[in-house]
């Protein structure tokens, strides 16, 4: 018998569940959360903020990036790895009683309810740190995937800053101010995990098409906004039993969301026009980026 496998189990043939590449990261951030050896309570602490079920949207983006460009998924698994690492590190710290107190993460509690405050915020320090030992150790181009990186995780803390504790030009109108908030906090870590799987695969060899970085980007900017637009209609529309995170908070702790400012249908359909912004820019895109094409649509009916 052939030990070849069959072609539904082909996880980057493009005409695939684009979600199905997912499965690839867990495996990988385990073995490279094991090889670090740490003592056993922050070793917990790690799997249980970067392991728990979470849609792992943007190592997809990238690998799915990468295939976009003729690359192969398995060419972004390290950078894919690496953004994962600095999304959870963002999700321990956004939970924190100091900023949005929030009790319940993945369907379980959040880190600083299961581990205590304390190595809460040391294990998000730990996981992004990691993240750039990941690249360091395990990338080609390092100084390339370092500089998207660093520079999306100083916008997303840029944009948690806004949302937290204000500090936009008062002068903005609140449209400008959520979209600014929302293209930093949220959009920029989406940016950088489409940009890496291009840079992934020019890496590796893959002849990619001159403009396909600036074309990367403009759907990621836009694909950005849809999954924040989204995120914040979730909270409104959504229970947290189906969620796996609180609802109905977001206006009771002041935010500023598209739904706040445009009302429920004013914000779906900023989603829409967003969601084809970014299925244009993937006009230059070929079969590859079937499934970036397929997301758009995903991201925009998603309901957790
Ligand atoms: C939640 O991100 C935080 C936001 C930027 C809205 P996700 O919705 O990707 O969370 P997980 O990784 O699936 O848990
Ligand atoms: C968080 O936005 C964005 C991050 C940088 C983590 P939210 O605060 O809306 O995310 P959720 O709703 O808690 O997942
Ligand atoms: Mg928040
Ligand atoms: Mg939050
Ligand atoms: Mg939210």
């Amino acid at each position: 018998m052939s030990s070849r496998p069959a072609a539904s189990d082909d996880v980057t043939a493009p005409a695939a569940d684009p979600l199905a590449v997912a499965s690839l990261v867990d495996p990988y951030l385990i073995e490279f959360l094991e090889s670090r050896g740490y003592s056993s309570n922050l070793h917990e602490a790690s799997a249980y903020a970067l392991l728990g079920p979470g849609k792992r949207f943007r190592p997809v983006l990238c690998m799915q990036a990468c295939i976009a460009c003729g690359g192969t998924a398995a060419m972004a698994l390290a950078p894919a790895a690496a953004l994962e690492l600095v999304h959870c590190f963002s999700l321990v710290h956004d939970d924190l009683p100091a900023l949005d107190n929030d009790d319940l993460r993945r369907g379980r509690p959040t880190l600083h309810r299961h581990s205590g405050e304390a190595m809460a915020i040391l294990t998000g320090d730990l996981l992004l740190t990691l993240a750039f030992e990941l690249l360091a150790e395990r990338t080609s181009n390092v100084a390339e995937h370092v500089r998207e990186l660093a520079g999306a995780t100083a916008a997303m803390i840029h944009g948690q800053v806004h949302d937290t504790l204000g500090g936009l030009d008062p002068g903005l109108k609140a449209l400008d101010r959520v979209e600014s908030i929302h293209a930093n906090k949220t959009g920029a870590l989406i940016t950088a995990s489409c940009r890496m799987g291009v840079l992934a695969a020019a890496a590796c060899g893959v002849g990619v098409q001159p403009g396909s970085l600036e074309a990367m980007s403009r759907y990621a900017k836009a694909l950005g906004l849809v999954f924040q637009i989204t995120d914040d209609l979730i909270d409104v529309m959504q229970t947290a039993e189906h969620v796996g995170k609180r609802t109905g908070k977001d206006a009771a702790a002041g935010k500023l969301t598209y739904p706040g400012v445009l009302g429920l249908e004013g914000a779906q359909r900023a989603a829409c026009e967003q969601a084809e912004r970014a299925v244009e820019a993937l006009a230059g895109f070929g079969a590859g980026a079937g499934s970036l094409r397929l997301l758009c649509n995903q991201v925009l009916s998603r309901t957790k």
